[in-house]
């Protein structure tokens, strides 16, 4: 809404309301507001204003919240708060603090209650409760503060919040290793959501499985079923697995904690197992989150070998953290993912209920993969079904990549409308790259598994390597791909 006196307004009646109302708690402040009032950790709770716990909670927001032209402008992006609403009769500025005030509550209401409507309403938790049982304007409205509660997105979501969090576990030293090994990002943050990602029908299955015990985890708890919760994302590079974990944060507005397994072995060895302790107890803390471990196959390797004693250590405390940790009891849902599920021993295995295959695209995939990263360019008689029948062995990821490389080619020729034939000489431009890329590496193994059965291929004849793209053209839909080509473009 661009009216700036009711974006003011709103903040003037809001921090009002909320200073009075003392059964309102954070969560009733749309996100933009209580940015501004959040303060982040204390020692201890001996000025708590929200009675929470003491000991070493945030401090969370006390009342009551002033409002001056400096939070607002912050809080509703409007450049001038006061001017926007000084010529209304019910506001009040005093000139020495610069305290904004409603003078007149009750007009300012009025005034409030004949321009906002439903939706906007509901944005506002606080303001929703108030209205909704304002024994004047109650009628006029059809929101209710559950409901509003439920729309908000939950403190624990917001950056604020999770610095507020982060300052109070780790002091300035430890913070830099710490950075190395997790990185904590607020839903806020991420920018991948599901539907960019197309998914099998067997991946969109166990993730509405998941969300649905993610919404149900009393009733779980209840009759029991505690060992749920551990995914383990198995497949090859460029497949989707970050990608999809983050969306699933995004999409479920959980913070998303990411640990980099090999960031293990950094020069901090002797303090990492302490360190994986604390990322498992940032994760309880930030919970309801999602806690996701790359690289999972680098547990593993550490165990198979000699290595290190502290970093055995390491590993060995990562375990039992994954073992202490549950969906249903601390409200984290832990995914681990890995290319190289042939390297997990079984202890690593047994820790995940449920295992969703990352497979390479099968042609259907990769046109709707096609479809989707083209949704915002031009293209002149796109055919996706032909680009995909031409990628067969690429991933999500390369796809991407041909897209990238058409784009840029057409740049340089100062065009921003792409053509096909702009996407099959991509097409072609990668796999040349591919090439060069696999004669590094020769005789390496690649566990090509293609979604639609067909997994890996048998014999590769007397090509540099076990690449399993075919380079074939002109052939149909996703049949296996167990002949050579030559490579004569
Ligand atoms: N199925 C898919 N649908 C849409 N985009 C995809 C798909 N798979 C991969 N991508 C795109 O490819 C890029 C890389 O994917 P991502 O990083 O999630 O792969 P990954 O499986 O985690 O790979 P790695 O094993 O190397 O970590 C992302 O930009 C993602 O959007
Ligand atoms: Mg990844």
């Amino acid at each position: 809404m661009s009216d700036a006196a009711l974006d003011v307004v709103e903040f003037l009646l809001t921090a009002s309301v909320y200073s009075d109302d003392r059964t309102l708690d954070e969560n009733d402040l749309p996100p933009s507001f209580r940015r501004v009032y959040w303060t982040g950790s204390v020692d201890d709770g001996d000025d708590d204003s929200d009675g929470g716990g003491g000991g070493r909670k945030p401090a969370g927001i006390s009342r009551p919240l002033s409002v001056t032209n400096g939070t607002a402008r912050e809080a509703t992006s409007v450049s001038q708060p006061w001017e926007a609403v000084s010529d209304l009769m019910f506001t009040e500025r005093d000139e020495f603090s610069g305290t904004i005030t409603l003078a007149q509550e009750g007009m300012a209401e009025q005034w409030f209650a004949e321009r906002v409507d439903d939706e906007r309403l509901r944005e506002n938790p606080t303001l929703a409760k108030h209205f909704a049982n304002h024994e004047e304007y109650g009628d006029q409205f059809d929101v209710t503060h559950e409901e509003a509660r439920e729309q908000n997105r939950p403190i624990q979501a917001d950056r604020v919040w999770i610095d507020g969090l982060l300052d109070e576990y780790f002091d300035e030293d430890e913070d830099e290793e710490m950075l190395d090994l997790v990185e904590v990002r607020a839903p806020e943050e991420v920018d991948t959501s599901l539907d960019e990602l197309v998914l099998t029908e067997d991946q969109e299955n166990e993730l509405d499985k998941i969300s649905k015990a993610i919404e149900h985890r009393d009733y779980l708890s209840d009759i029991g079923l505690r060992e749920i919760g551990k995914l383990l994302f198995v497949g090859p590079p460029g497949t989707g697995k970050t990608s999809t974990a983050q969306a699933l944060a995004q999409d479920m507005d959980l913070p998303f904690v990411e640990v980099k397994l090999s960031m293990i072995t950094s020069q901090y060895l002797g303090e990492t197992a302490k360190n994986v302790d604390k990322t498992f107890e940032v994760a309880k803390r930030l919970s309801p989150c999602i806690l996701f471990i790359d690289e999972f196959d680098f547990v593993a390797k550490t165990r198979s070998s000699d290595e290190h004693a502290a970093l055995k250590r390491a590993v060995n405390t990562l375990l039992k953290s994954i073992d202490n940790i549950s969906l249903i009891e601390d409200d984290v849902l832990l995914i681990g993912a890995t290319n190289h599920p042939d390297q997990l021993d079984d202890a690593a295995w047994r820790r995940f209920d449920e295992i969703i295959n990352f497979p390479k695209p099968d042609y259907d995939m990769r046109a709707d993969i096609l479809q989707v990263i083209t949704r915002q360019m031009d293209i002149e008689e796109f055919d996706p079904q032909l680009i995909a029948e031409a990628t067969e062995g690429l991933t999500g990821s390369d796809l991407r990549m041909v897209l990238r490389e058409a784009v840029l080619e057409a740049l340089t020729e100062d065009r921003t409308t792409l053509t096909q034939e702009d996407l099959l000489h991509a097409v072609e431009e990668f796999e040349e790259r591919d090439t060069l890329k696999n004669m590094d590496m020769m005789g390496g193994d690649h566990d090509a598994l293609v979604a639609g059965g067909d997994l890996g291929k048998a014999s590769d004849g007397g090509e540099p390597s076990g690449h399993s793209h075919d380079h074939d053209h002109d052939h149909g839909h996703d049949h296996d791909h167990d002949h050579d080509h030559d490579h004569d473009h």
